[in-house]
C-alpha cells in the first residue's frame, strides 16, 4: 500500500497532466488521472479535448487488466451521473479499481459527494484532500464557475521599474523582455478568454493571440470593453475577427440612450457601428456592468479570462472585487515623462490578496498573488 509520500508523488503527476489540456476542454474541467499498480504507472489519462471522453476511461482503458486491484489518482472527484458518457465511478468499480485517491470533491450538484459514496458503497478505499490545494489551483477556472456563476479572473500587469505600464499617446511600451513575452503567451494559450479596454486597442492595436510555435491553434476569444463601439474597423483584432472570435461589449441600451440624451453617441450612430462590426464577423454583447459581463461568459462556458490591461479597466476589475489572482510583471525599463502609472503597485496590492510565488524570466520578475 502506497505511503503519503507515495501519494502525493503521483497525484502531483496527475495534476501536472491535467494541464495539458487547460483552457481546451469546453465547459468541462480538464482533470488528470493515473492507474498505479504496485508502485508503477500502468494507466494515464487526461480530459480530451472539447471535454469528452473524460480522464478516467482513457487511464482504465490503458490500463486494460492491470486495473485491477491498483490505485487510482484522480484531480477531480469521479461524476456520477448518466451524462453524455456513463459515470466514472462506475467505471472504477467496474475495472476492479481496489483504491481511489482524489484530491477536489466536484462542486456540480449532480456529482458532490456521491460519486465518492458510490465508490466507497463499492467497497473501494477512498482516500480524499491529497494535494487539494495545487489541484484546486489547476481547476479553478471550472471550480470558480461552477460556485461563483462568472470566469476565474487573472489580472496581468507589467509594470516598469518607475511604476508606470506605458507611456501616454505612444502605442505599445516594451516593458518586459522575450521570455517574460512568451510566458504571458503561455497563459493566454491555457485560457478561455482575453479582455481589455478600448484605450489599450486604440493605443496598441494589439492582436491578443497566442503566437508561440505549435500552439498557435490555442488564441482565446478576445474581449474589449467599448462602450461607445469605437474598435476601428481596420484595427487588427476586427481584421482577425473571422479567424479568432472577438466580442466587443457595449453598454446595455438603457445606459446607451440616457447617454445619447446626455449629448453623448446617438442611438443611430452606435446602430451604425454595431453593424460594421457584426457584417466582419465581431460579436456586440450589452452588459450593464462588469459583473453582468462575467456571468454571460460564463454562462456561455468561458470559465477563465486573463484581463490584460489597459489601466482604467484594470482598476475597474479591482474596484468591483472581481479579480481572483493578480499576475504582476515588473521591467527595469523606465518609462520616465508621460507615463501611465500602474493602477496597483507591489506596495498596494488589496489585503485580499496573499503572495503565492515569484518567477524570473530573465532581466524580468514575476510576482503572482491569489486570494487568501
Ligand atoms: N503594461 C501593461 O501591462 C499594459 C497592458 C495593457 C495596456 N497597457 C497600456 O495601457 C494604456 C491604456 O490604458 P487606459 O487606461 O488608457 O485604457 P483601457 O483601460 O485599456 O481602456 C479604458 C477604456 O475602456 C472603457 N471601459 C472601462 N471600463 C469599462 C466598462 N466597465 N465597460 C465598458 N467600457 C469600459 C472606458 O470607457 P469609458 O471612458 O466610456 O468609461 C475607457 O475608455 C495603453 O497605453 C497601453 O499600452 C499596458
Amino acid at each position: 500500500m502506497p505511503g503519503a509520500a507515495d501519494d502525493a508523488r503521483f497525484m502531483a503527476e496527475a495534476i501536472e497532466l491535467s494541464l495539458r489540456h487547460l483552457g481546451q476542454t469546453g465547459t468541462n474541467p480538464s482533470v488528470g488521472c493515473l492507474i498505479v499498480k504496485d508502485g508503477v504507472i500502468v494507466g494515464r489519462g487526461v480530459t480530451a479535448k472539447g471535454g469528452r471522453p473524460h480522464a478516467e476511461p482513457q487511464a482504465l482503458a490503458e490500463a486494460g487488466e492491470q486495473a485491477r486491484g491498483a490505485t487510482a489518482y484522480v484531480s477531480l472527484e469521479p461524476c456520477s451521473h448518466h451524462g453524455k458518457t456513463p459515470p466514472c465511478a462506475d467505471a472504477f468499480i467496474a475495472a476492479g479499481i481496489a483504491r481511489a485517491v482524489v484530491a477536489v470533491t466536484d462542486p456540480d450538484e449532480r456529482v458532490s459527494g456521491r460519486g465518492l459514496r458510490m465508490l466507497q458503497d463499492a467497497g473501494i478505499e477512498v482516500t480524499m484532500g491529497v494535494l487539494e490545494a495545487e489541484a484546486r489551483r489547476a481547476l479553478a477556472g471550472y471550480l470558480t464557475r461552477q460556485t461563483k456563476g462568472r470566469p476565474y479572473v487573472i489580472l496581468k500587469l507589467a509594470v516598469s521599474a518607475d511604476g508606470m505600464i506605458g507611456r501616454k499617446g505612444n502605442g505599445q511600451v516594451a516593458i518586459t523582455g522575450p521570455l517574460a513575452r512568451r510566458q504571458v503567451q503561455l497563459l493566454r494559450a491555457e485560457t478561455d478568454a482575453i479582455l481589455v479596454g478600448i484605450g489599450t486597442a486604440r493605443a496598441d492595436d494589439p492582436e491578443l493571440t497566442v503566437r508561440l510555435e505549435g500552439l498557435e491553434q490555442r488564441s482565446p476569444v478576445r474581449i474589449v470593453l467599448d462602450r461607445d463601439l469605437a474598435l476601428p474597423l481596420t484595427s487588427k483584432l476586427v481584421q482577425t475577427a473571422r479567424d479568432i472570435p472577438l466580442i466587443v461589449v457595449c453598454d446595455a441600451p438603457q445606459v446607451a440612450v440616457s447617454k445619447s440624451g446626455e449629448g453623448g453617441q446617438g442611438v443611430d450612430a452606435l446602430a451604425t457601428r454595431r453593424a460594421a462590426l457584426a457584417a466582419r464577423g465581431v460579436e456586440v454583447l450589452e452588459a450593464s456592468n462588469l459583473e453582468s459581463l462575467l456571468f454571460a461568459l460564463a454562462s456561455r462556458g468561458i470559465s477563465s479570462l486573463v484581463v490584460e490591461g489597459g489601466a482604467r479597466v484594470a482598476a475597474d476589475f479591482l474596484a468591483a472585487d472581481l479579480v481572483d489572482e493578480i499576475q504582476f510583471y515588473r521591467g527595469d525599463v523606465v518609462v520616465g515623462d508621460d507615463g501611465i502609472a500602474a493602477p496597483v503597485t507591489l506596495e498596494s496590492i488589496p489585503p485580499a490578496f496573499r503572495a503565492l510565488h515569484s518567477l524570473r524570466f530573465g532581466p524580468d520578475r514575476l510576482d503572482v498573488f491569489e486570494r487568501a
